[in-house]
């Protein structure tokens, strides 16, 4: 007897889409063996149909409706690899519906609407799939889901955004500016299509808030989260960091206390001792240290973004979806419910502590340090070091503050403080050191 036929759609084909149709293509029979099923690459859905494409696919199984491959009875997978929240919804919950396994990269799309997503596929019999929506390459959802799925998780961090690091690193290693780095970034396909995303966070938070379901079962909204991107740092806070023994990552840090039911979910550039494994992770690639109450912290790192990791991520989903479909669901170990379906509160400020960096350009004049020491001391907020030196305007000088240990409270206010000074100058700089030796 022949092997079933299954037939794939793929909306959208630009940098992930066109990466799963070559990949696929290049290893269709290697997968069919260990499969036991024919997969067949059906029909591919864009935006602009005379667009011209790197990886060549026959015009006929283009369209320019993909709602037409979610309603295609024949198709049994749907890829939606198209980016955006409200066609990417409507085809995910159309699939869903139909009883089909959809399988997506599109964290934003699972940030905003996973529950509805979910739920639709408990109701409709169909599964969600969504490997390549964190971190690239690297199988973090199936380690989480499967391989860790004896722990607790007391903390997950982590370099979330390809784009991002790419950045900082360029940044530290060549001094190249901020604006060049980012148009190559783009170039290489490592960026969303509305950039402002990586920057300011908002992709990192979209990855946090999955990690963050799957590991305890809570949806977090990003309007819940502290969110900070890499857009206000310069070259100067990356010479600053390393002066003081640190490297500057942008870090999704989920921290979860048992004994109080508290849990934190934040974005922000952190300081990380130099020696940190993750404060040596470069370039697109990503890394996340999960600790969990029964290994201990364990480690991964690859490739964050980009078409050929995220097809990697794309591929496996698509081969667990087969083995589904093939074998039913008693292949699929662990089902697609959170490791941790549980209730917990969300962290007050006060209870989220750490040690800060704080760069403030001033004016150069006698008694400034004094009055932004007893600002801090106001607010309990205890100074460990200070550097002062040149600003990069005339009459001013940056002041680069590091704290003793305080909370999100305390520091919030004494920043609020100081930016109402006249004799601070500009927009304070605040970084979060992230204490974490492994
Ligand atoms: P992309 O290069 O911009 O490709 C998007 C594709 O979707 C394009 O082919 C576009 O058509 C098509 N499309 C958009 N809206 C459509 C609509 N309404 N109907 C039909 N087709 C539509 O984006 P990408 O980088 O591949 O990212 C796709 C998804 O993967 C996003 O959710 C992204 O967050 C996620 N992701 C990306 C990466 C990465 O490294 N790039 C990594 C992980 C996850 P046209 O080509 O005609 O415009
Ligand atoms: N824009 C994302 C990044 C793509 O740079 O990490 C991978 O999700």
């Amino acid at each position: 007897m022949s092997n079933p036929v299954l037939n794939i759609g793929i909306c959208g084909f630009g940098t992930v889409g066109q990466g799963v149709w070559k990949h696929l293509s290049a290893n269709r029979a290697r997968l069919e063996s260990r499969l036991g099923v024919r997969l067949n690459l059906a029909r591919a859905a864009v935006r602009d149909l005379r667009r011209p494409r790197d990886v060549r696919i026959p015009g006929r199984l283009l369209t320019d409706d993909a709602l037409s491959i979610a309603r295609d009875p024949s198709i049994q997978i749907v890829c939606e690899l198209m980016g955006g929240t409200k066609a990417a919804r409507q085809v995910t919950l159309t699939a869903l519906r139909a009883g089909k396994v959809v399988v997506s990269a599109n964290k934003a799309l699972i940030c905003e609407h996973g529950a509805e997503i979910m739920a639709a596929a408990r109701r409709h019999g169909g599964h969600f799939f969504f490997e390549a929506s964190v971190a690239g390459g690297i199988p973090i959802i199936k380690a989480l889901r499967e391989g860790l799925v004896a722990n607790r998780f007391p903390r997950i961090y982590g370099i979330l955004n390809g784009t991002c690091n790419y950045i900082l690193t360029r940044m530290k290693e060549q001094n190249a500016p901020y604006a060049e780095v980012l148009a190559d970034a783009k170039r290489l396909g490592y960026a969303e299509a509305d950039e402002s995303l990586d920057v300011d966070g908002w992709d990192t938070a979209h990855k946090a808030a999955v990690l963050a379901w799957l590991a305890h079962g809570v949806w977090v909204r990003t309007d819940q989260m502290i969110v900070e991107g890499i857009s206000r740092l310069t070259p100067a806070d990356i010479r600053n960091a390393a002066t003081l023994g640190f490297g500057i990552k942008l870090l999704a840090v989920i921290t979860r206390d048992f004994r109080r039911d508290e849990l934190s979910v934040r974005v922000h550039p952190t300081l990380l001792p130099a020696g940190n494994v993750i404060a040596n992770v470069n370039g697109v690639f990503n890394a996340i240290s999960v600790s969990g109450d029964v290994v201990g912290t364990t480690l991964y790192s690859g490739r964050g973004a980009g078409r050929d990791a995220t097809a990697s991520a794309v591929i496996s989903d698509i081969a667990d979806a087969a083995s589904l479909l093939r074998h039913g669901k008693g292949a699929h170990l662990l089902g697609e419910e959170p490791v941790g379906p549980s209730r917990c509160r969300l962290a007050p400020p006060e209870s989220i502590r750490g040690r800060y960096y704080v760069r403030l350009t001033v004016k150069d004049q006698p008694g400034v340090l004094a009055r932004v020491a007893s600002e801090m001391a106001r607010h309990r907020v205890s100074i460990a070091t200070v550097i002062q030196g040149p600003a990069d305007r005339p009459r001013a000088a940056s002041l680069v503050l590091t704290t003793h240990e305080s909370d999100e409270r305390a520091i919030g206010h004494t920043l609020r403080r100081l930016r109402s000074l006249a004799t601070v100058l500009e927009e304070p700089v605040l970084l979060r050191i992230g204490d974490f030796a492994s």
